[in-house]
């Protein structure tokens, strides 16, 4: 079989991900491997994509391998996607699969956002395989990338891939006219936005949310800001927090974006994501690697699309927000949606409103937690960050309650015992919570 790597990895041949395909090319002999860096090479790709869209079109298998980036891909991969749908290259029913390393920290966001471009070009998908970065280096990890390579091996031979849903889209008309136009407070929201010269539906959201919105706002083009690239994962960051690429996105995201009172985001659904340019914007910010920096702002977004049945992008605006403990106030894409989310966006601004965080953003933190703790050596400003603000909350400081976990365990363990206790064990669990109910007595709210 010929199988095209495509290596979404912005480090090239340095690639952790890489080494997975590479272990599988000396082990499987028969089958000839045709590694190609996109993720590095996606300037010159763009400039001349013709050589390289031949060899994905001669390839039996492709094998997209990246690592996982901000939730979904490195906005490398995004624009190789996009340049592929934009040169229309006819993949219908080619086998294309995928292979990430990560921390496990949504990866499946970054799967589904591959295999629904997959299947946008009719392909036959397989399910991936989601590595975490060290797994190669164990034994279990060796063998559970042998088994994925039958798998696949068998899926090839016997026509067997993953159903496509299909999604079918709709046009989502925007006349606009937000009626009322209420006086502005002080307060200051920053919109982040993607607008293309000719978006004029994007706009005029924006416009309209900008007049209904009673607060001072300002618009950020990022589509105008001089990235100079992509994330190139070098971790240069993780001690200083500086970026390597000299064009000041760092400076700017603190001094611009990060000093306001509400964050919006405004973009044009594009391959079932932000598209490739807000891609480059969020994956430039690992230069606050894993800090919330924006704790507790809301959060809102404007988007030009048919969002409400782009079910994995809701799960990343969901999950971003719950991640960073940011208060998600709504996503406007339609009339009635956007005058909702001024108003809980206001209501928010005005009360500092947020949630505490949902398993969405508990899991992440934990995996987060984990990893900065593990990692602290080098990435030294998120230890330091992590340590102020209590982040590090292990189970196993908690010795008071694991003593007592015990004792109670050796209780219930008791038949006599457990007998004689009755309803207590209830009541004993209900005692912090009544001391509650019972010191609210002298506080009482209308
Ligand atoms: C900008 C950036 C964003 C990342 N985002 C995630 C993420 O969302 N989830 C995760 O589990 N790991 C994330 N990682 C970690 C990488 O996925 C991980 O280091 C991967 O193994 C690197 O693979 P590579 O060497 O093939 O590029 C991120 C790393 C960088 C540099």
């Amino acid at each position: 079989m010929k199988i095209c790597v495509l290596n979404g990895s912005p480090k090239g041949k340095y690639s952790v991900t890489l080494q997975t395909l590479l272990y599988l090319e000396k082990l499987y002999s028969a089958h000839t491997f045709e590694i190609i860096h996109i993720g590095q090479q996606i300037k010159n790709f763009e400039k001349n994509p013709k050589d390289i869209i031949e060899k994905i079109k001669n390839a039996d298998m492709i094998i997209f391998s990246y690592p996982v980036y901000t939730f979904i891909a490195p906005s490398q991969l995004h624009r190789f996607i996009e340049i592929i749908k934009e040169e229309k290259v006819d993949l219908e029913n080619k086998f294309v699969t995928q292979v990430t390393t990560s921390k496990h920290f949504y990866d499946m966001t970054a799967h589904k956002y591959v295999e629904d471009n997959c299947h946008d070009l009719k392909m036959k998908v397989v399910k991936g395989l989601s590595l975490d970065m060290e797994d190669l280096t164990t034994k279990e990890g060796q063998n559970s990338v042998v088994s994925f390579f039958e798998y696949l091996l068998n899926c090839y031979n016997n026509d067997l891939y993953e159903p496509n849903p299909l999604i079918e889209h709709h046009q989502v008309e925007y006349q606009g006219g937000i009626l009322e136009e209420p006086v502005k407070s002080d307060k200051r929201v920053v919109i982040v936005a993607d607008i293309k010269e000719d978006d004029t539906k994007l706009k005029l959201m924006i416009d309209d949310f900008i007049k209904g919105l009673p607060h001072q706002s300002k618009i950020i083009n990022i589509h105008e800001f001089p990235f100079m690239g992509g994330c190139l994962g070098c971790f240069n960051c993780a001690g200083s927090g500086e970026c390597v690429y000299k064009d000041h996105f760092d400076e700017f995201l603190r001094n611009e974006i990060q000093t306001n009172d509400a964050i919006v985001i405004a973009f044009t659904i594009k391959d079932h994501s932000m598209g490739s340019i807000f891609k480059m914007y969020d994956d430039r910010q690992f230069c606050n690697g894993h800090r919330t920096v924006t704790e507790g702002m809301p959060f809102a977004y404007i988007v030009n699309g048919d969002y409400e049945i782009e079910h994995n992008l809701k799960t990343i605006v969901e999950a971003r927000a719950e991640v960073g403990h940011n208060f998600l106030a709504g996503v406007g894409y339609n009339k009635e949606t956007i005058e909702q989310t001024i108003k809980k966006l206001d209501y928010a601004i005005e009360n500092k409103y947020v949630q505490p965080r949902n398993f969405y953003g508990v899991g992440g933190m934990k995996i987060f937690r984990d990893l900065i703790w593990i990692m602290r050596g080098i990435m030294k400003a998120d230890h330091v960050y992590y340590k102020k603000h209590g982040v590090y909350d292990f189970p196993q400081k908690q010795r008071m309650k694991m003593i007592l976990m015990c004792l109670l365990g050796l209780m219930v363990r008791n038949p006599k015992i457990k007998k004689k206790m009755g309803n207590k064990f209830n009541e004993g669990m209900l005692a912090p919570y009544k001391k509650v109910l019972d010191n609210l007595e002298k506080e009482k709210r209308l």
